[in-house]
């Protein structure tokens, strides 16, 4: 258990995943682990839309919700069409067992 009361989950190990996104689920909601593309890091993005809760896709280089075509960055879940949106994250940790852990709660 962490600082703020959440327990920090176990992914698995970075070789369990071969393409990115990838889709995982967590504490029963549905999110995509992706590269950031920064010190070879991960993150996890809610795979829910900030916008009325539609579940985003994979579309080529984006993610996109089915709804109303928000469509989000594969990298930092920004939205590219609509200012100021992205998607809810969580911290993603490799520790030193070898194994991935998303931390916290989302923000
Ligand atoms: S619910 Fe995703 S764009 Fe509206």
């Amino acid at each position: 258990m962490n600082e703020r009361g959440n327990l920090d989950a176990d992914l698995g190990k970075p070789e369990d995943y071969t393409d990115f996104p990838a889709s995982v689920e967590l504490d029963g909601a549905p999110y995509w682990l992706v590269l950031t593309g920064e010190d070879n890091g991960y993150r996890l993005l809610s795979a829910l839309c900030p916008h009325a809760g539609g579940e985003v896709r994979v579309y080529e280089n984006i993610f996109i919700c089915p709804l109303h075509y928000w469509t989000f960055s594969q990298t930092d879940g920004a939205c590219t069409n609509v200012p100021d949106e992205r998607l809810m994250q969580r911290r993603v940790e490799l520790r030193a067992d070898g194994r991935l852990y998303a931390v916290g709660a989302d923000f």
